[in-house]
């Protein structure tokens, strides 16, 4: 097993990508730009303001002079496409006399700080000096969700210290076109073939319980949280999965009202204990009054194959007087088995098929179960006949229990035509025994041809065949779904000029 935080190498045998500096950056998101202030409805914040909207000279900011002051929490999630590296870019205006105080931006467990006493110049809001800053900060990140949350440290009201932000931006570097997930340097990329993500929010306690959901700032939903999960709670989610040789887990933690950086969760799957230490980086005090809290991303992967699976997440170590905890996401990916296999090493091996598939060289075969002739008859008709001549191609599945497949097939003749007819008693067997007749159809001789035919098949698969037929030709092919699509031909019916 392998514990990871960021990086993950798999010697596995994948179609490994290069993700280096040629990937472009891609805006994601663009918000407060050019004086638009559409996206302010999509954003959370604590103020109980109205307008949130404040002019200085003409330019618009989202906050700013008596809107943004002490204890203001502004927040948002995002949901972002599969990437490995994100780029956030805005304006932030101080305004007015901070004395000392930080300005907080944090983006899951980064969390960029700055610092300001009486910067800048009087620009607008009070008598005091402004100043204007352009944060742009780059970190890796892969997770499908990012919570974004900016705070003050700030003792006075939004009159004498207070500040606003415009020019918002997120650019990502995506992953390489079909990739569900990468990273930037481990040079991996797994596609939906390969690999399916799984959501799972259903989180329930010893008891059986479910978690009940929290926020401590608005629009961030966590499972658990604040009194909901404290040191000793321990939680657990049974879920069933499709047939796979490898998980990987991504979670987001929020730990909340923490006194120390190391802490510690064990991890339960299937029996399996995992111990993961959570290095916090850094800390803010966004939940209650206590300090501290910490965003916590985690990356895992393992072995594994087993259909149910059990993961229970129980604290070890968890410093405070009052330590809570809570899951912001958690996301599954699966690296699948094969097509038809149930069981498999790797994308390369199964060990075991589905139902009517046979594992031959490591992969997953449909098993050849050819039809056999065992009965023929081919009668001669003298009188004039009009069998209505039926063109429509017909496919015609044969479950794995129904064994015999009966055809009768009549033919009307062309005067002039020559009916040859040519079929196989055993397409698939060793000894490939054709049999050819021929019949020549003359005015006043034969009129016509009434094939009665029973075909046999062992009950091992379901086999399809296809009947392909016009107004001169019939043939009865059967269809094999291997690695790809095979035909054997069975019997083959040509009416042609003489
Ligand atoms: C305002 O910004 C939003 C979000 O970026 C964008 O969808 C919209 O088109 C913009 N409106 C104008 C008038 O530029
Ligand atoms: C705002 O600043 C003024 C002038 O410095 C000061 O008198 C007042 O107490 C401050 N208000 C608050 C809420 O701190
Ligand atoms: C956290 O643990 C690591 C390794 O055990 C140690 O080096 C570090 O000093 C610890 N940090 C704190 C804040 O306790
Ligand atoms: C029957 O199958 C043949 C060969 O695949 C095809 O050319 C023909 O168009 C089909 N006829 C009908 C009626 O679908
Ligand atoms: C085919 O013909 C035989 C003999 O005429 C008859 O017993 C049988 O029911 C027919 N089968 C079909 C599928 O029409
Ligand atoms: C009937 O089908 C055969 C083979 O599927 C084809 O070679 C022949 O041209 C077709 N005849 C007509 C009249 O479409």
């Amino acid at each position: 097993m392998i514990q990871v935080k960021f990086y993950i190498f798999f010697t596995l045998n994948f179609h490994f990508i290069l993700l280096n500096s040629q990937v472009e950056w891609e805006k994601y998101y663009n918000a407060f730009n050019d004086n638009n202030m559409s996206e302010i409805e999509f954003w959370s914040q604590n103020t109980g303001i109205q307008n949130l909207i404040y002019s200085c000279e003409d330019k618009k900011m989202f906050g700013g002079y008596g809107i943004f002051g002490s204890k203001t929490i502004v927040s948002k999630q995002f949901i972002l496409p599969p990437h490995f590296k994100i780029k956030i870019k805005l304006d932030f205006w101080k305004l007015d006399s901070w004395d000392g105080e930080f300005i907080q931006i944090i983006s899951d467990e980064i969390v960029y700080q700055q610092k300001y006493i009486g910067e800048g110049s009087q620009i607008c809001g009070n008598q005091f000096n402004d100043f204007i800053v352009e944060f742009d900060y780059t970190f890796l990140h892969n997770s499908e969700i990012l919570n974004f949350v900016m705070r003050d440290t700030l003792d006075e009201n939004g009159y004498n210290e207070s500040w606003g932000i415009r020019n918002f931006l997120i650019f990502i570097q995506k992953c390489p076109n079909s990739c569900i997930i990468c990273h930037e340097d481990a040079n991996e990329c797994y596609t939906q073939d390969q690999a399916d993500h799984f959501k799972n929010n259903k989180w329930q306690n010893l008891q059986s319980i479910p978690i009940s959901s929290t926020q401590c700032v608005q629009g961030i939903n966590i499972i658990g949280g604040y009194e909901i999960l404290d040191k000793f709670s321990v939680i657990n989610s049974k879920f069933s999965v499709s047939p796979h040789y490898q998980i990987r887990i991504q979670i987001q933690f929020i730990l909340i009202d923490i006194e120390s950086l190391n802490n510690s969760f064990d991890f339960d799957f299937d029996g399996e204990i995992v111990n993961f230490q959570l290095s916090t980086k850094s800390q803010f005090s966004i939940c209650s009054k206590n300090p501290q809290e910490s965003f916590n991303n985690l990356e895992y992967a393992m072995n594994h194959a087993k259909e149910e699976m059990s993961i229970t997440i129980k604290p070890k170590s968890l410093e405070g007087a009052r330590p809570f905890w809570g899951i912001l996401s958690f996301n599954l990916l699966i690296f699948k088995c094969p097509k038809n296999c149930q069981k498999c090493v790797n994308q390369d091996i199964c060990l075991l098929c589905i139902d009517e598939w046979v594992v031959e060289n490591n992969y997953c075969n449909r098993l050849q179960n050819p039809f056999k002739v065992i009965y023929f008859s081919i009668q001669q008709v003298f009188y004039p006949v009009n069998f209505q001549p039926q063109v429509f191609n017909q496919s015609i599945i044969l479950k794995k229990i129904e064994t015999f497949l009966n055809l009768n097939i009549s033919i009307s003749c062309n005067q002039n035509y020559l009916i040859q007819i040519r079929y196989v008693l055993c397409h698939s067997c060793k000894n490939k025994i054709t049999i050819n007749s021929k019949y020549v159809c003359e005015r006043n001789k034969i009129q016509g041809i009434v094939l009665n035919i029973k075909l046999k098949k062992l009950m091992i698969t379901s086999e399809e065949v296809l009947i392909k037929r016009n107004n001169t030709n019939y043939e009865l092919i059967q269809i094999f779904y291997n690695n790809e699509m095979k035909q054997e031909k069975i019997i083959e019916i040509i009416q042609k000029v003489i």
